[in-house]
């Protein structure tokens, strides 16, 4: 039996601004990733723009070095359990969840120059020794990363895309998927969050159609209500405010013998 899912009503469609291409953070136009949003804001201040000159090479994920990018080996420290965080934005959610867990290491991506900065500087003010950076789209990454290498993979309030003929440039797509399945240690968790109703079906269907991924809700309050280690973030705040609904889907990575086996019905959910 297939859970229902029944979200609030779908809002009004908004689209975002395309503003086309860019290069990554090193200058390379890689030929098949074209990435859409933007990159850069506001003038950085002068103290922000330090950080990103001084602290980001230091926390930076080397892209550069050949070969498989073992994520736990990026900490100074044997991480308890390793995370990735994809699009962290301003990184509220991502320094609140480091500094709880300082056994964790955290491996946040992003492109928004502006957001980059404002993670630095809360890196910097609470000294998380345990946060590691990359500055470039995600994609970049997930094809260096082992085998089960990772215990969360986290995307809250990614770029909706509402639009049908957008709906390929969101972040949740089959492939996407496949390499989250494949980065996952069995029992890991796919965490998603959006006020977009029309990307919270589009992201719940492919998931539940997916062999790798089990649904964690038992019962509404498991998808309506933010999971108390869950720190509201800045496009949250927007939408709630804005009188927006959000959903919180919690996968879990089904163990990999268990693929493809049938799974116990849910509730009512
Ligand atoms: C709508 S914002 C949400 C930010 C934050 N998670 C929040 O809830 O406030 C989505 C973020 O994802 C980032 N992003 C989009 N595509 C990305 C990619 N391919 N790799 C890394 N970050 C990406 C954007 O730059 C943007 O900051």
């Amino acid at each position: 039996m297939s859970p229902r899912f029944v979200p609030p009503s779908e809002p009004p469609d908004e689209t975002r601004p395309d503003r086309g291409a860019s290069s990554n953070a090193r200058g390379v136009k890689p030929a098949r990733l074209r990435l859409h949003g933007r990159r850069r804001g506001r003038r950085l201040r002068a103290g922000r723009q330090g950080l990103t000159a001084t602290l980001l090479p230091e926390l930076r994920v080397p892209l550069a070095l050949p070969g498989p990018l073992d994520p736990a080996a990026l900490f100074p420290f044997k991480p308890r359990e390793v995370r990735l965080e994809i699009g962290f934005g301003a990184g509220e959610h991502l320094a609140h969840q480091a500094k709880a867990d300082p056994d964790i290491g955290f491996v946040g991506c992003e492109v928004f120059v502006n957001g980059i900065a404002a993670l630095l500087a809360r890196v910097k003010a609470e000294n998380l020794g345990n946060v590691r950076i990359l500055d470039d789209d995600v994609r970049l990454l997930l094809g260096r990363l082992p085998e089960a290498s990772l215990d969360r993979v986290v995307a809250l309030f990614s770029d909706p895309w509402p639009k049908t003929r957008h709906h390929r440039r969101r972040l949740i797509q089959q492939d996407s998927l496949d390499e989250f399945a494949r980065v996952l240690k069995d029992g890991g968790e796919f965490r998603f969050a959006t006020d977009d109703m029309g990307y919270a079906r589009w992201t719940l269907l492919r998931c539940l159609g997916h062999p790798a991924f089990a649904w964690a809700a038992r019962g509404p309050q498991d998808w309506r209500a933010r999971p108390q280690d869950q720190p509201q973030t800045r496009y949250e705040a927007k939408a709630r405010a804005r009188g927006r609904a959000c959903v919180y889907l919690v996968f879990q990575r089904v163990p990999r013998e268990a693929e493809g086996l049938p799974r116990p019905p849910s509730g009512d959910i």
